[in-house]
Parts: C-alpha cells; structure tokens; sequence
C-alpha cells in the first residue's frame, strides 16, 4: 500500500499546519461539485501522460478504469480529509489502484486543472440552462398561442398607453429569451479552449501533445498562452453575467405579473399551485414564486459582481484568491437551474382575465394615437392633429366619454376634417391593426411572428438533439 502523505505538497515543511487554518482554507466543501469534470480532465491526462511515455498501456488502463470508480463514489461532500476535489481524487484513486495513482501528477499542476474543471463545469451548466430556457421560452409561445386575438393595456411611465395584442406582450419577453441564449451560445463558443498542458504557469514540464487532452475533453482547441490559461477567469465571468441578464429579463417578468394579479390590475388569478397563504389573514394569496423570482435574480448579481472584484488586481498568474471565485459559479448555476425547473410549468399554469384585460384596452382613451393618425391621412399635419385630438379627449373627459362616443358635431368643433369614417378607424381592432409593421402589435404580424418564433424555437432545440 502507499506512503502517501496526507497533502500533496508536504515536503518542504517541517511543522504542520495550524488546525483552524487548515479548516478554513480548505475548499472541498464546495468543490466536491467538481468531481465529475475532475475526473474526465484526469483520464484525458492520463493519456496525454501514456502518450508521453510516463504510463505503458496497460497502466493507462489501471489508471482510467480507477478514474471512472472514483466517479461513481456518492456522498462525498462531508469527507474532511481532502483538501480540494484534486486531493480527494488523489486519495481515493490511490485506494483504487495503490501507488500507482500518485503519477498521475506527472506534468501537470492543480492551477490548470481547477481552470479546466470550472470550464467543464460553466460549459455543462450553460447547456442545462439552455435546455431550460428554450422550454420556458416555448411554454410562454404556447401561452401566446392560446391568447390568440385577447387584448390589453400596454403601459409606459406605468400609466395605460396603447392596446397590444397579449400575444405581443408575452412575445416580448421571448425576445429577451433568445438574446439570452445567444449570449450563452456566444460564451460557451469562447470557453473552449483546453487548459491542460499549462502546467503552474509556464507550460507543462513534459512534451505533452496537447491535442489529446482537447479532443478528450471536447474543448475546441488548447488555449494560446500558459500565463493566461491558468490565470484566466473570464468565461467564469462570462457566464455570471449573461445569468445576471437573464435574471433581470425574468425579474421583469415576475414583477409584471406579480403586478398584474393585485385586485387593482386583476389581470390574472395566480394559480394556487405555485401560491401561499398568509399565517395571520386568512383571506390572502401571495404571489411567492414571482417574489423569489425578483430576489433570487439578486444572487445572480452578486455573484457577477464578485467574480469581477475578485479579479480586479489579481496579478498574474495563479493566485489562491482564485479559489473564492468558484462558489459564485456555482450557486449562480444552480440558482438558475432551480428557477428554471419551475417557470416552464409555472408559465403554462397561468390564467389570464381577458376580460378585465380588454377592458383596460378599450377605456381610457388608449385610440387617442389611433384617432390623431385618423387626421394625418387626410393630410392634417401630425403635429396640428394631436393638438385637436387632445382637444377631443378632453371634451369627452369633461363629458364622462370615449372618443368613439362622440357625436361627428361634436368631433367637427375640433376640426372639420372628421367624417363617418373616423369611427372604424378607432376601432379597437383598428387601433391594433394600424400598427402594421415588422414588430408591431398588428393582429397579422403577431400572427406571423408567433410562426416564425416557434419555428425558430424548434428548430434550435432540434439541432440540440442531433448535436447530441
Ligand atoms: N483549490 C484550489 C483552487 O480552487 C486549487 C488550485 C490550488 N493551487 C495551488 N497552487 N494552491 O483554486
């Protein structure tokens, strides 16, 4: 059996560590995340290692065959002899395979491997919270779909501005779903680069080939630069902000509607599913998912902002300071993860109240654009035609009416350009309809663009699948 001693690094040292010292700097309780990612780095070093000549064949196979066991150990986080996941797959592969274990060290360095683990772990979080935002996406199309043609108040400075679609409304946020996509897509591009074979900081002590690690690990090339490789932190960084975009988009979402189902809006009934009761009134449903979701997106920021401070200042190359960066990553990842393990099926719960929808839509003077248009086309200028509008609006506020209620008597002492026809074209249907343009609220092209944004979506997600 082995000798082995209890650090990786006892050597030079003749007194032991301080205990309280040991505890604290230790990051096995967080990283024991790492395990999975730590393991396939080792196997793909190992070959490059056989390659080199450090391991015969049959080693090589010993070594990997070890490797995969360590992988399937359960329960490790309370282990409290390891130091980090690089200690513990040290000691638990030399209980697999004995000493041999302890060259698997050979021509590499725990700065390379924690800078290729992180990459493994950013590169497998993004494509899980993708898989996750393409769903949630694709339930808020569905949800858009079924709306067909129900209207609401749209809003600027929160007071009610023009009738939308809802279709329109829920579109929107889909539209912030696929920049964010696009920007994990785009980090995810960048990440793969294999840091293996940087060694400390100048380059691995051995000729290793490090085209075998890359194609090990899937990565698209080695990285440029061992300074850098081993220092770098940015696709962590990356990856922290993009998350803290989407929390905003998904904190917007959440307030929308945590607003929208207060009695004053009444636009939607939260479903009692994703709700709770108050201890102390009885009569209360509160909107507790929307709530968490505004605060959990916090979290994301935070841990962006951290990574950026961490890294400000550091000098290169490895610095341990280094290893504070990783639980930002993670709790950013599951954060984002457990958000979004709930939106796909919180989204399709969702019931609006499209009458109290329209209603908001078809009172409070939301044709007013509509109606000064109305004017433009009979060659008023637009200017001249929103004063007689305002002019009209106010009327009809002092008489307690609509702008369709008024007589063409009426309508004419503000301009004698009104006829029979202003009528239908303040329509509610008119007013959606005379947003006829690519990305307007026009029944037709919402139409079109719920078409063209679920074939997007399924396309994308079938690409996925044969990617996969
Ligand atoms: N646990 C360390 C980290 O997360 C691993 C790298 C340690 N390297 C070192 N030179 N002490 O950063």
């Amino acid at each position: 059996m082995s000798n082995q001693p209890t650090k990786m690094w006892s050597g030079r040292f003749r007194e032991p560590l301080n205990e309280k010292f040991e505890e604290w700097q230790r990051s096995f309780p967080f990283d024991y995340r790492l395990l999975p990612y730590e393991v396939e780095a080792s196997i793909a070093h190992a070959r490059a290692i056989a390659a080199a000549g450090i391991l015969t064949g049959e080693e090589l196979l010993v070594m990997e065959q070890g490797l995969r066991a360590v992988a399937k150990l359960e329960d490790i986080a309370g282990n409290e002899q390891a130091e980090d996941i690089h200690h513990f797959v040290e000691l638990e592969l030399t209980k697999q395979i004995g000493d041999l274990a302890l060259k698997l060290h050979t021509g590499r360095s725990r700065n390379e491997q924690i800078a290729t683990d992180m990459r493994l772990y950013v590169r497998d979080s993004a494509d899980r919270i993708l898989s996750g935002l393409r769903q949630w996406a694709l339930a808020l199309v569905t949800l858009a779909e079924q709306a067909g043609e129900a209207v609401m108040s749209s809003y600027t400075h929160l007071q009610r501005a023009e009738p939308v679609l809802v279709a329109h409304w829920l579109l929107s946020y889909v539209g912030m779903i696929e920049r964010d996509l696009s920007r994990l897509e785009d980090a995810k591009a960048r990440l793969s680069r294999c840091p293996l074979g940087s060694g400390a900081i100048a380059g691995a002590t051995l000729a290793l080939d490090r085209t075998i690690a890359t194609k090990a690990l899937d990565f698209d090339a080695p990285t440029a630069n061992s300074m850098d490789a081993t220092s770098d932190r940015d696709f962590a960084i990356e990856f922290t902000q993009t998350l803290s975009l989407l929390g905003m988009h998904i904190s917007r979402f959440a307030e929308e509607l945590t607003l929208f189902s207060t009695a004053e809006f009444g636009f939607l009934d939260l479903p009692e599913a994703f709700s709770t009761g108050s201890s102390a009134m009885p009569q209360k449903k509160n909107p507790d998912l929307t709530e968490l979701l505004r605060g959990k997106s916090a979290r994301l920021f935070g841990a962006s902002a951290t990574l950026t401070l961490l890294l400000k200042g550091l000098p290169l190359a490895y610095n341990k300071d280094l290893q504070e960066g990783q639980e930002p990553v993670f709790d950013a990842a599951e954060t984002t993860l457990g958000i979004l393990r709930l939106l796909p099926a919180f989204t399709t719960s969702l019931r609006f109240r499209y009458d109290r929808m329209k209603a908001a839509a078809t009172a409070g003077y939301l044709n007013a654009m509509a109606a000064a248009t109305y004017l433009t086309h009979k060659g008023v200028p637009f200017r001249k035609a929103h004063e007689k509008i305002g002019h009209a609006v106010r009327f009809a506020l002092e008489t307690g009416r609509e702008l369709n209620d008024l007589t063409l008597a009426e309508l004419n002492q503000f301009g004698p350009e009104f006829s029979e026809d202003f009528y239908e074209s303040v329509t509610l249907e008119a007013t959606l309809d005379c947003h006829d343009v690519i990305g307007g609220t026009a029944r037709h092209r919402v139409r079109q663009a719920l078409i063209d944004t679920r074939q997007r979506l399924e396309a994308e997600a079938g690409e996925v699948r044969e990617n996969q």
